[in-house]
């Protein structure tokens, strides 16, 4: 095998992206050169816009990204909308292969009326409000009327929103979250924040850490109606018995049950065994009450407990309701898309053609929109070094041509064979289509500057959240930081 570099395009720039990129870079052939496309001005996905602002220490893995950034065989290509500014044909001749890392940006209906009524939101735009993604910085939560919220379902973006909800203004204060939601957390009449799961406290998906942290509040009580629970558990559950966070999560939650309260201003309710059904409108015509049923749990067919719905009905009173029930993929532009699971079919990472089920030369996958919305950030290394171990398998069973890129000799090997492709024409190209592109060192300088705001007031960062003004700013990098962009940046 020659030393001739192997082009790779990573499509997104989340965590799963660029652990891809650092896998790579890191190989010991040192032959990979990784461009990262990114949607956004700004790179890091899910750790700038979906971690929620108090928990700054999940936040510091940017360095590692960083790290990865700083690679000189590494260029970052941010304001690039794939299959707007880029086609999959237009990566497929400039790259050996490409590596889709786009996520599960979008939300997952209930389908149940009144879902649209104002005043019901999903948690994803929520999150994306108050963590200042531009595409949701318009976002209009009435936080100044509705005194209780009901958040629908048991995971941790349900936790992340009820604290947010009622985290006080000085325990906001420090954090980067973006200035138009602090305003209005900060006047914020929410007192109650009611949080259901349709199964019980042994099959919720909280981990146990953010189930901890919600006991450690400084003005808001935790309560769980202690009959309610144990009606909840009192169905075996082999499954659950079996999975240490979750006979944790039930220890965490019979300790709730039994506490007294603290005599917080607020409190964050945690209810069970309950799914919604309708959401009422006021005589305004916004949310006024949530309708749900009371579930119990049956056994499935695969041994784990499901929620199936009795006679029994309770309508709960609330102006806010967001629904936190996992989030979706969403297709590409030409790439292959399992609508049923959301995600792009693959083998291992290798993504498969849904015709013949037989892998796609040159296209891979990684992270939520190769195997669905789960895992923490940390669970994305794993994954991204199974991607790369793919790439890497190909590459040793593809042939390699006379002229030094990567061939196909056998017609068995799945890296695409397009010779030696030029890195300076992708970037003309790119230029060529978006004027506004923004490289890493673009990034920089928005970076840079966002901090500059925060460190006087003594917050991280006071996030920009249009896209006008992050391009200002990325405009003002200096011409000899191109570099940042790595050498081979034109
Ligand atoms: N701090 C952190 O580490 C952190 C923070 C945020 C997110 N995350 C991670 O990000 C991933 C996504 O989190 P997530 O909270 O969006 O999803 P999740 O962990 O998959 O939880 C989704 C919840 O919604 C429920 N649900 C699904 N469909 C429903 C329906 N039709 N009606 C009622 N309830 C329904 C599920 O209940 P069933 O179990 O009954 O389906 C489950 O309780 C997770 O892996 C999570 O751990 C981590």
């Amino acid at each position: 095998m020659t030393d001739s570099p192997v082009r790779v395009a990573v499509i997104g720039s989340g965590p799963a992206g660029f652990y891809t990129a650092g896998h790579l870079l890191k190989d010991s052939t040192g032959r990979f050169e990784v461009d990262m496309l990114e949607r956004l001005p700004t790179p890091f996905g899910l750790v700038r816009f979906g971690v929620a602002p108090d928990h700054p220490k999940i936040k510091s893995v940017t360095r590692v990204y960083e790290k990865t950034a700083a690679h000189p065989r590494f260029r970052f290509f941010g304001n690039v909308h794939f299959g707007e500014h880029v086609s999959r044909e237009d990566l497929l001749s400039h790259y050996h292969a490409i590596v889709y890392a786009t996520g599960s940006p979008a939300d997952r209906a209930l389908g149940i009326p009144g879902e649209d009524l104002p005043g019901s939101h999903a948690a994803t735009e929520f999150v994306g409000w108050y963590n200042g993604h531009p595409d949701h910085t318009d976002l209009e939560v009435d936080l100044l009327s509705a005194e209780r919220a009901l958040i629908i379902g048991n995971g941790n973006v349900a936790l992340d929103v009820a604290r947010m909800l009622v985290l006080t203004a000085s325990e906001l204060a420090p954090t980067d979250t973006a200035d138009h939601a602090l305003d209005v957390l900060a006047h914020s009449r929410i007192c109650e924040v009611v949080v259901v799961g349709r199964r019980g406290p042994a099959q919720s998906a909280f981990t146990n850490p953010e189930l901890l942290e919600l006991g450690e509040l400084s003005d808001a009580d935790v309560v769980v109606d202690p009959a309610e629970l144990e009606r909840a558990l009192a169905v075996p559950d082999t499954y659950a018995e079996a999975d240490v966070t979750s006979r944790r999560n039930v220890e965490i939650l019979r300790s709730y049950a039994t506490h007294p309260s603290r005599g917080h201003r607020k409190r964050i309710v945690l209810r069970f065994l309950l799914s919604p059904t309708t959401f009422i409108p006021d005589e305004h015509g916004r949310l006024g009450a949530v309708e749900l049923i009371r579930n119990e749990l049956v056994p499935g067919p695969s041994g784990g407990l499901l929620a199936q719905p009795t006679d029994e009905r309770e309508t709960i009173p609330a102006g806010l309701a967001f629904r936190a029930i996992g989030y979706r993929g969403i297709p590409l532009p030409g790439v292959p898309f399992d609508e049923r699971s959301a995600v792009i079919p693959n083998d291992t990472g290798r993504v498969l053609d849904p015709s013949t089920g037989a892998p796609l030369p040159g296209e891979y996958v990684v992270g939520w929109i190769k195997r669905g919305p789960s895992g923490v950030i940390g669970t994305n290394k794993k994954d991204a070094q199974e991607t790369v171990d793919a790439i890497l398998a190909d590459l040793s069973s593809a042939g390699v041509d006379g002229g030094g890129g990567v061939g196909d000799d056998d017609g068995d090997a799945h890296l695409l064979t397009p010779g030696s492709p030029d890195p300076a024409a992708i970037e003309s190209l790119l230029r060529a289509r978006q004027p506004d592109l923004v490289t890493y060192a673009g990034w920089t300088e928005i970076d840079r500057h966002e901090r500059s705001l925060g460190e006087p007031i003594g917050r991280p960062r006071v996030k920009l959240t249009r896209i006008e003004e992050m391009l200002r700013i990325a405009a003002s990098e200096s011409p000899g930081e191109d570099d940042l962009n790595g050498p081979r940046a034109g």
